[in-house]
């Protein structure tokens, strides 16, 4: 399989240049380096898959897809409104493809996500008892993370469980099962799936007041005797207003707890919007400002993710100690959940790849990074 993947690299690079010729930029041809061979002794390089992807449809995709990167996660087939529609009703058959790409193309699976408020199936929020709550998620735990046991290197166990000023978040796990669900759900992923890496994943929480709320969380689980791996730092950020110092204050704090850290869904944000993070639930109104560069992003603003996108893997090999893996939301452009939210329909740039599958001269930044 690999043999036939160089060759038709080499068929890649060769349609790459023909299509920089034919676009007429005068690109430097990519480096021989791909992402997963330049950080290979550093950490995983990793990347969110859709069903499509893991079906193979695009072969230049899957090519991208299969050389540039060593780890995957699920972008949406593992969570579970997709998992567990109806209760007790599984439907695996997407999940199953994805594992089924990991094994073809040597990659790790970073499953994504057990417990999260969001992308629930429509019968949870009906569900009247406690009991009943704590039934869906020991029967979800236990079926998801059993049937994967082995064949997915770590979970997002309970995803985006705090408010942004560190305290826990009203979801209806806090509503009717109190704080302790956080260890609960860690227990029970624990017992289900011994020996996977076991993560508390969420947004914004490299910031001082939710990163202390992410960190007395960890306390818990682990005052409990629970089992917790890792910590994920999501990664929306912006262009132009990184928060370098607050990520690395982070890296250092998470692994003095004796925490592996990820970068779990990274992503810099190149068009306006009022707020940060990744609140699904947020939304704004379209308008044309908020659009500009439909048909191409300018140079200048090209240079400066590129400059940013450094800045950020200077970083993270520097902490490659404390770093397991580093993780994109998203192959490529075309593919971002940006060009959706918070405003339907918007043509955004925040990954290393454009919507042709073409390194960005971001690409050749981080790969040529020190
Ligand atoms: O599957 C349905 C499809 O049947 C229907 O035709 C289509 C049209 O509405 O919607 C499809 O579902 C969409 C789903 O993605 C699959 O594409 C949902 O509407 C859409 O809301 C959902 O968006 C996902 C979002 O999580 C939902 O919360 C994004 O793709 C995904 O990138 C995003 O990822 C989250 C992480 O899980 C957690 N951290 C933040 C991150 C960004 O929000």
């Amino acid at each position: 399989m690999l043999n036939h993947l160089n060759r038709s690299f080499a068929v890649y690079i060769f349609s790459y240049l023909l299509v920089s010729a034919v676009h007429g930029q005068q690109q430097r041809a990519p480096s021989a380096h791909t992402l997963r061979d330049r950080f290979r002794d550093d950490f995983m390089i990793g990347t969110a898959v859709n069903a499509r992807q893991v079906q193979e449809r695009i072969p230049m995709e899957t090519q991208l897809l299969a050389t540039q990167f060593n780890a995957i996660t699920p972008e949406n087939v593992m969570k579970a409104q997709s998992l567990q529609p109806r209760w007790n009703s599984f439907n695996f058959e997407q999940a199953d493809q994805l594992i089924e790409f990991s094994k073809k193309y040597h990659m790790n699976v970073n499953a994504h996500t057990l417990i999260w408020h969001s992308q629930l199936p429509r019968f949870v929020r009906s569900l009247q008892t406690a009991d009943s709550l704590k039934l869906f998620m020991s029967n979800h735990i236990n079926t998801v993370a059993g049937r994967y046991y082995g064949k997915v290197q770590s979970w997002d166990v309970v995803n985006e469980a705090l408010n942004e000023d560190g305290t826990l978040r009203k979801s209806v796990f806090y509503d009717k099962l109190g704080e302790n669900y956080i260890i609960e759900a860690f227990r029970l992923a624990q017992a289900a799936t011994p020996g996977t890496d076991l993560y508390y994943n969420d947004y914004n929480n490299e910031k001082p007041a939710k990163r202390a709320g992410c960190i007395e969380i960890i306390k818990k689980i682990q005052a409990a005797g629970v089992k917790i791996d890792g910590v994920g730092i999501q990664g929306h950020w912006h262009l132009g207003q990184l928060p370098i110092k607050d990520i690395e204050e982070s890296i250092l704090q998470y692994a003095a707890l004796g925490l592996k850290v990820a970068i779990t869904e990274l992503d810099i944000e190149v068009l306006k919007r009022n707020f940060q993070g990744a609140e699904i639930s947020q939304r704004m109104n379209s308008d044309p400002s908020l659009d500009p560069y439909k048909e191409s992003l300018p140079d200048s603003i090209q240079q400066r993710l590129a400059e940013d996108y450094d800045a950020l893997f200077k970083l993270f090999v520097k902490h490659k100690d404390k770093i397991a893996r580093v993780t994109f939301w998203g192959v490529h452009d075309g593919q971002s959940w940006l060009n959706g939210w918070p405003v339907a329909g918007r043509t955004n740039y925040p990954l290393l790849f454009d919507r042709q599958y073409r390194p960005k001269p971001a690409f050749y930044k981080v790969i040529d990074s020190e």
